[in-house]
């Protein structure tokens, strides 16, 4: 089966009330543990690819790899999607590969900044106007080639650099309610009138909105106030819900979303690692959003997470071990025993017969039939 356009796979999504996992890869191994869970729990699947990724690997290896991937599993939809495309020319990049979905992220943009005399980058929100100006021509240009395009509106968590969300005065917020609150006065959270706008005057095919939660392993500043334990971020769900409300035909996407498993944060410290106490997003809160529309759910986290606590225990307890295929086996199954889980939990288990793939070329024709 060739690779399928992410927007029928979202669409499918829809109509059966499940979620997908937009699963980042950066090797062999990540694209092979996907695929045997994928197989095994007969699931449609998202695989994604940073910008950092194309660079770690190099672009065709990774397109190869994929290529690999679809032809051992010919029953097993599969979209490709480009993970925070910064510009038309990286998603172009991309679409020339093969990709069958990209991302525009024009949510954010770089600034130069002076801190301690030294001049730095730094990433602030963009206004509204210039993201709806950058994703429009990024839909113009990929709806030709029928790849689906995912755009942003708001920003994850602490601007996207992976920490829990604070005040103003940098006390970290405690409820749900909290957080609607510090809406009035922050960009934090995606406003549910701006989705609407975006998403009509773009044409994207789905829409990224921040509620609450940020990348990477450490998106939470809460802690217990007796135990003092982090607790996980506050995820507002209310406002999935308030944004679905208005678009209701548009598939959500979640970034930032892994579960940050305590198991797999012990593995890596019991065995040499040092990561301080942290706290992931809450499965049950993801499967409350799936209720509300999010039909795409990004995890890269849990898996890097499965891999380095893998390899991690098999050089602790072998130590004379080298050979690579040693300790890179219990790291592809260590994450596909995530991936299954995830799966399962966001109900896309059981769904890969469902339909008949369509085509980059059907997805052309049906973009030009809706005149988009
Ligand atoms: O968006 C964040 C993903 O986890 C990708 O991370 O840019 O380090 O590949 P990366
Ligand atoms: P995590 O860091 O929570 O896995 O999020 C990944 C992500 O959002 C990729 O776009
Ligand atoms: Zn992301």
């Amino acid at each position: 089966m060739p690779l399928v356009p992410m927007r029928q796979i979202l669409e499918e999504a829809t109509k059966g009330g499940y979620g997908v996992g937009a699963f980042n890869v950066n090797n062999m191994e990540q694209i092979q543990a996907i695929m045997e869970a994928a197989n095994e729990t007969n699931s449609p699947v998202i695989i994604q690819a940073s910008r950092g990724a194309l660079q770690y690997s190099r672009m065709i290896y990774l397109k190869k790899l994929i290529e690999a991937a679809v032809e051992e599993y010919p029953h097993i939809p599969v979209a490709m999607h480009l993970d925070h495309g910064d510009s038309l020319e990286t998603c172009m990049k991309a679409i020339d590969l093969g990709f069958t979905s990209v991302m525009i992220d024009g949510s954010l943009k770089d600034v130069e900044v002076e801190k301690d005399g030294k001049k730095k980058k730094e990433q602030v929100p963009r206004e509204f106007e210039e993201n709806v100006e950058i994703t429009r021509k990024v839909v113009e240009v990929a709806h030709k080639y029928g790849v689906t395009v995912e755009g942003e509106v708001g920003c994850l968590g602490g601007i996207e650099d992976g920490h829990g969300i604070e005040d103003k005065e940098g006390k970290s917020l405690l409820t749900e309610k909290d957080l609607e609150e510090e809406r009035k006065y922050s960009p934090f959270l995606t406003d549910p009138e701006e989705a609407e706008r975006f998403v009509k005057e773009t044409g994207v095919d789905a829409l990224a909105v921040a509620i609450g939660t940020s990348h990477g392993a450490f998106k939470s500043n809460r802690k217990h106030p007796v135990t003092k334990e982090v607790l996980p971020p506050i995820i507002a769900v209310s406002r999935v819900k308030k944004i679905h409300e208005r678009i209701p035909e548009v598939p959500l996407v979640m970034h930032g979303s892994s579960s940050v498993p305590q198991e797999l944060v012990d593995i890596i410290n019991e065995c040499g690692g040092e990561l301080k106490d942290t706290a992931g997003v809450p499965i049950e809160k993801i499967q409350e959003a799936i209720k509300y529309g999010v039909r795409k759910i990004n995890v890269d986290t849990d898996s890097r997470l499965a891999m380095t606590g893998a390899i991690r225990k098999y050089l602790k307890e072998n130590p004379s071990k080298f050979d690579p295929r040693d300790y890179l086996k219990p790291a592809r199954e260590a994450m596909k025993k995530v991936y299954v889980e995830r799966m399962i939990a966001f109900g896309q288990a059981g769904h890969a017969g469902d339909y008949k793939p369509l085509t980059l070329d059907d997805m052309k024709c049906l973009y030009s039939k809706m005149g988009k």
